[in-house]
């Protein structure tokens, strides 16, 4: 195993009912900005839950931040927390109103441009308070260190961790989930799926611990997930993926192991050339990704072969291949396809992406390093 550090101190408050705590997390003289999407929770009753735990704080309201959240639209947040001198967050939405909410709390103290702190990765000082209320699962951004922004006019979509802007508590109640279209959570399963691999199908390190726990999260969520798809409103199919996509990236599974991250870093690309969801453009990449570094995944991919997926019979290669398969039927299987065609993606985004990477000197993706900017045209080209 691999040194590390492992620190997370996101409390998290899980179940029915739960919005109401927030009153007892949140200080009563609090400055609070609270931050929203494009009106989801103003419809299925999550805003009227938390308006009311906040009871008589002083609240600013912040709506409308839009799925990959812009820079452009932030900092007209980042001024209106400052001018109103707001010392704590609330977010309330899925990852992309938390990870706006991040920056937004990393901001609103930095001298400077405020893209600096992404594309510069800027040293920041002093970051806001926020806590949040996640009503989409997938990102894991309720219980982890990390955001991701977009800049419009340069079509950059930059991820970003930093250990202060981890929620001091995130409300995780599943009912908050069952007015999700089915695209949300098919995308929520892929990418929880997506972290799991990211963190696991890597290269062997003698950590079985690690090894189990990302096991489990991937055999769960093939079970659970295609119930929480026809039963949208079964309780506990809807808590087990929920909890699935906080433990896929909170750090535990990723402790002391190495990580790959390059299906990601292609996938902002598709995302911000494109326009592509997140998870679709992992769905897109995963497999082929796999397909390509399958030498240097070897003996990871056969373990996961026959622990996630039994299959212990036959030729080794064969395995790897099936394994392969199943996972992209997978993806297929819970509303997410895994072909850049289905997206009206033309088929010189390869050629495109490679060529973007190279020039952010991105050159050197994956657990060794290696995967250059002509395999990333490669994957791209089988994935058409
Ligand atoms: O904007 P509203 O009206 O709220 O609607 C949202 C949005 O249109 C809707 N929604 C959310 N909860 C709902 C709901 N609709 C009905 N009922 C509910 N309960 O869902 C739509 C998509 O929301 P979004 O927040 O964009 O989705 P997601 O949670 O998948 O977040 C995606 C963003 O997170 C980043 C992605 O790159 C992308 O920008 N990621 C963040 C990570 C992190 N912070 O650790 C890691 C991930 O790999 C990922 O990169
Ligand atoms: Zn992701």
């Amino acid at each position: 195993m691999q040194d590390f550090t492992f620190h997370n101190p996101v409390k998290i408050l899980f179940g029915k009912g739960q919005i109401s705590s927030l009153a007892q997390e949140i200080p009563a003289n609090a400055r609070v900005l609270m931050t929203y999407g494009g009106g989801s929770i103003q419809r299925n009753g999550v805003y009227e839950q938390v308006v009311d735990a906040l009871g008589d704080r002083s609240v600013i309201e912040f709506g409308g931040i839009d799925p990959n959240p812009k820079l452009e639209m932030l900092i007209e947040a980042i001024e209106i927390a400052r001018a109103n001198e707001v010392d704590f967050l609330l977010a309330v939405g899925g990852g992309s109103v938390i990870d706006a909410t991040k920056f937004i709390a990393a901001a609103v103290h930095f001298e400077g441009d405020p893209w600096d702190i992404l594309a510069k990765r800027a040293p920041i000082c002093s970051v806001l308070p926020l806590g949040t209320v996640i009503t989409l699962p997938a990102t894991g951004s309720e219980m982890n260190r990390f955001f991701v922004i977009t800049k419009e006019v340069t079509q950059e979509k930059i991820a970003c961790g930093n250990e202060q802007v981890f929620p001091q508590f995130s409300v995780l109640d599943p009912e908050t989930t069952f007015s999700l279209p089915a695209r949300h959570i098919s995308n929520g399963i892929v990418d929880a799926f997506t972290h799991t691999v990211e963190q696991y199908l890597t290269y062997p390190v003698n950590s079985p611990l690690q090894d189990r726990m990302a096991e489990s999260i991937l055999q769960t969520l093939i079970e659970e997930g295609p119930k929480t798809l026809a039963h949208p409103t079964d309780y506990d199919a809807r808590a087990n993926v929920m909890w699935c996509a906080a433990m896929a990236l909170n750090g535990l599974i990723g402790a002391g192991v190495p990580q790959d991250w390059a299906t990601h870093a292609i996938g902002h690309e598709l995302t911000a050339l494109y326009q592509l969801d997140h998870a679709q453009t992992l769905a897109v990449v995963l497999p082929r990704l796999l397909q390509v570094k399958q030498d240097s995944k070897y003996a990871k991919l056969l373990q996961y072969a026959e622990r996630v997926w039994g299959l212990s019979a036959g030729d080794e290669k064969s395995r790897i291949m099936e394994a392969i398969e199943l996972t992209t039927q997978f993806f297929e299987s819970v509303g997410v396809q895994t072909r850049l065609s289905h997206y009206g993606v033309d088929s010189n985004a390869g050629q495109i992406i490679a060529k973007k990477l190279e020039k952010q000197g991105a050159t050197n993706l994956g657990e060794h390093q290696d995967i250059s900017p002509s395999d990333v045209e490669k994957i791209l080209v089988m994935s058409a």
